[in-house]
């Protein structure tokens, strides 16, 4: 593949990229409402990068191809800004948080906070992630459908919850746990809305910004009591971790620390949690494949597990774009594009687009252990600089939790047709909530499965 080159000074002689000419609302209302349907008219009728506007005002360019995107995820930072674009969310994951950074503090956050989530450290939640995940399938119903999307969203929180403020069981952890539910369940339209001025005295704003405040409280209260626990060096929670990192004076203040905690659990628990729901609605409808997964589940072959995982976010990309703000005029492939504009990869067609993926509508984690699939074309976690920095947990979070419930449950559904997506928060999710029917395995076929 011919890689592309992000580049400046070619001045302005290139062409900024073809797009519609609709008005910004109208253009917003179907990118919001219909985006996949009609990011894919526009690269039909406009070709590989398309400028369009949106939001109503704001210029974005969506990009299709993986070479072009390989080539803005290995840009230098200096030419694009992502955490400008996620401003919108700094009320209440934080001013400090490493979402809101850009240039140097960016990747000082990043230095901090990468090898909490190194393949060897998340390995050391494994055990946590299992029992969690026990508890909660014994809860689940043996005969009544239900909607998986909800039971998986209350056991991320509970896994996300302990692994970041690594409380043990007791009022202090309760209390944490419902607070945060609390907020994590907010609609984002609210979320959203702290930023307008003076929204935070009326109505739902106050609310969330006393619920805010009400945490702050209590996660600066442990924060405190942390820093004096005798078994600070031993433990292996991130805000124990976080307490630790850094050398001469360039470790976290307890405000950036607040922010990063608040950050990872917003940013880890619907993510993975809607990756989990499409997951089992996808083994829910195929026979073959769910009877594989659960071979697999019985006999601990983690490969299969994990390939399960990597095609749901194929299939069904959790985040279908993200979005890096340009610093400078740069050019791609015989285009400008200009300063201050959106660069969007598309990560939901690229994934689905049977260039890169043959048959992409058929779930087949075969692909991933058949050495078919390329980095370049399977982008669930983005890329570059910004690229999650939980992937590695997200990863062996959802493979150990099918684990667990594909040894003890056999997934089906009495829906005939594919749930839809729809978009929940930042997530876009199961319109039907993933609904499923889990009776025990060994009541169904005698043989275990
Ligand atoms: C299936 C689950 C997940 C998916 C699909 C996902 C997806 C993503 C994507 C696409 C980005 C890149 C945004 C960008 O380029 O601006 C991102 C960033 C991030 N993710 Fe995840 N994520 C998942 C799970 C997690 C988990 C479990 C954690 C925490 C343990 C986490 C923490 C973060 C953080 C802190 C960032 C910001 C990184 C930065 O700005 O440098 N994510 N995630």
């Amino acid at each position: 593949m011919l890689m592309e080159r992000i580049e400046t000074g070619h001045g302005t002689l290139l062409p900024t990229p073809p797009g519609p000419w609709l008005p910004g609302v109208v253009q917003s209302v179907l990118f919001t409402w219909w985006r996949h349907r009609w990011a894919l008219s526009l690269r039909a009728k406009y070709g590989d990068v398309i400028s369009m506007t949106i939001y109503p005002w704001r210029k974005v360019v969506l990009l299709y191809e993986p070479r072009h995107i390989a080539a803005m995820f290995s840009a230098p930072t200096t030419k694009f800004h992502a955490g400008e674009g996620n401003r919108v969310l700094a009320p209440v994951m934080g001013q400090q948080s490493v979402f809101m950074a850009d240039g140097a503090d960016h990747k000082r956050l990043r230095r901090l906070m990468a090898p909490l989530f190194s393949r060897n450290a998340v390995r050391g939640y494994m055990d946590m992630v299992r029992e969690l995940t026990l508890t909660e399938v014994d809860s689940w119903p043996v005969a009544a459908p239900f909607e998986s999307h909800d039971r998986m969203r209350e056991l991320t929180l509970d896994i996300m919850s302990r692994v970041t403020f690594g409380l043990a069981d007791g009022p202090v952890f309760d209390r944490m746990r419902e607070l945060l539910g609390r907020l994590l369940s907010m609609d984002l339209v609210i979320l959203m809305g702290l930023n307008v001025p003076g929204a935070h005295r009326v109505g739902p704003w106050r609310s969330a910004m006393n619920l805010v405040g009400e945490i702050d409280a209590l996660v600066y209260e442990v924060i405190a009591e942390r820093r004096d626990s005798s078994d600070l060096t031993e433990r292996t929670d991130v805000l124990s971790r976080l307490l630790l990192a850094g050398e001469g004076g360039d470790g976290l203040s307890d405000l950036e620390i607040r922010d990063q905690l608040i950050t990872l659990l917003i940013a880890g628990h619907e993510t993975t949690a809607t990756g989990l729901a499409w997951a089992l609605h996808e083994l829910a409808r195929d026979r073959e494949v769910a009877r594989k997964a659960a071979t697999a589940a019985v006999l601990d072959d983690t490969a299969y597990l994990e390939a399960v995982v990597k095609e749901s976010l194929r299939r069904h990309p959790v985040i279908f774009e993200v979005t890096w703000t340009l610093t400078e005029d740069v050019s791609l492939d015989g285009y400008r594009l200009p300063k201050g504009s959106t660069v969007m990869p598309m990560i939901g067609i690229v994934q689905n687009d049977p260039a890169n993926f043959p048959e992409p509508e058929r779930f087949r984690p075969e692909r991933f252990l058949e050495g078919e699939v390329s980095p370049a074309t399977w982008l669930p976690f983005g890329g570059g600089a910004r690229r999650c920095v939980g992937a590695n947990f997200a990863l062996m979070e959802a493979t150990e939790v099918l684990r667990v419930l594909l040894a003890r449950r056999m997934i089906t559904t009495d829906l005939r047709a594919p749930e839809a997506a729809s978009s929940k928060h930042v997530a876009f999710a199961p319109a039907k909530g993933a609904r499923i029917s889990a009776p025990p395995l060994v009541e169904v076929g005698g043989d275990g499965r």
